[in-house]
């Protein structure tokens, strides 16, 4: 029979008009460090009060709302870190998140845009000046450094990087942190690595690079990757990670070409990406990052693995394979 109205309850749009108190929660938490707190101690909230110097009322209420959000667990009044924050946002951990989720002013800014550009379907004019995006890419990289890492080293263990694949050549466009080829370049010792960014953003990439011993292996190069001219058959793997979604089709096909062209027969070309189900209904994640592309850029947007794979096969592509590193993270791998 047809529901009654008493029977459909408002608790999806509840749940999702308090998001941002579930963003703030978690980065108050981060920002205090609670999560180490919990872990340390014996979960007692008196004893984790004490260690933060913090009140009991407050700091009981908010490890409850990390227990209503499923980060924190609580038996028989003792709290205890869930498997996802013990791995993730513990400080000091390989697999730390904090960092990235200290919700910054640039997307404060663009989001509280949200109604104006969808208005008139294009980006703030501030937020795509050249110097603007410079600005950007260099604060974003630091923080997105943790996740494309992480996805790469997964990336790297599925391609046989070091075992397999030695000796490999790679080209990093956009390269950022370098989060990607400095996985590889760890894994195969023999790797060297042609790096692009703009002049700026090298400057962030030259401190990890440096911070991981790897100035051997790794040459930056400084340039607008529309411009500056890959050479031709050179390299083993060329990865594009996170570009495609801030160029949109045309400049993102253009790319694909490009790294055909540059790519030695049997070469891997590599797109890190959020990518959408085909019949962009999901998941969520993808579909709230196609709307950051339209705050931040002209043409960016989120696309399908069909999508993907048409393009990729136009320019000559063979083999095409989709690999699920970590979360939201998708991998396509294609192969000259
Ligand atoms: C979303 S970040 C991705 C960084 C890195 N590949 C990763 O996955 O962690 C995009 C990167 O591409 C760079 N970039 C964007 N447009 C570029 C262009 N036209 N030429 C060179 N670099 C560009 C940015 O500076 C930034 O470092």
């Amino acid at each position: 029979g047809k529901k009654k109205s008493l029977e459909i309850q408002p608790e999806l749009i509840q749940n999702i008009a308090w998001g941002h108190v579930r963003t703030q929660v978690l980065a108050t938490a981060v920002e205090l460090d609670l999560f180490s707190a919990v872990h340390n101690g014996n979960g007692a909230v008196e004893k984790i009060a004490r260690n933060l110097n913090l009140p009991l009322r407050s700091t009981r209420m908010i490890l409850d709302a990390l227990v209503g959000m499923g980060l924190v667990g609580k038996t028989r009044g003792l709290y205890k870190l869930e498997p996802e924050a013990r791995t993730f946002l513990l400080r000091g951990e390989p697999g730390y998140l904090g960092a990235f989720l200290q919700f910054d002013e640039f997307s404060r800014h663009g989001w509280s845009a949200l109604t104006h550009t969808v208005q008139s379907g294009k980006p703030l004019s501030e937020f795509v000046l050249p110097d603007y995006r410079k600005k950007f890419f260099q604060e974003l990289v630091k923080r997105i450094f943790p996740l494309s890492y992480a996805s790469s080293i997964a990336l790297c263990k599925k391609l046989g990087i070091g075992k397999k694949l030695k000796n490999q050549k790679i080209l990093d466009v956009g390269c950022g942190s370098a989060a990607w080829s400095i996985a590889f370049a760890l894994a195969d010792p023999q790797a060297q690595v042609t790096a692009v960014d703009f002049p700026e953003v090298l400057e962030i990439t030259q401190n990890f690079v440096q911070r991981f011993r790897l100035q051997k292996q790794f040459e930056l190069r400084g340039g607008d990757f529309h411009t500056l001219p890959f050479p031709a058959e050179s390299y083993d793997a060329v990865i594009l990670g996170h570009i495609c979604h801030g160029e949109g089709e045309a400049a993102t096909r253009k790319l694909l070409k490009k790294s055909y062209d540059a790519l030695k027969p049997g070469g891997k070309l590599l797109i890190a990406e959020f990518i959408a189900n085909d019949l962009r209904s999901g998941p969520e994640l993808p579909m709230l990052f196609a709307l950051n592309m339209l705050l931040f850029t002209e043409h960016g947007d989120v696309f399908t693995t069909k999508e993907m794979r048409r393009w990729l096969s136009f320019v000559g592509f063979k083999k095409i394979a989709s690999m699920a590193v970590q979360y939201p993270v998708t991998v396509i791998a294609a192969t000259k």
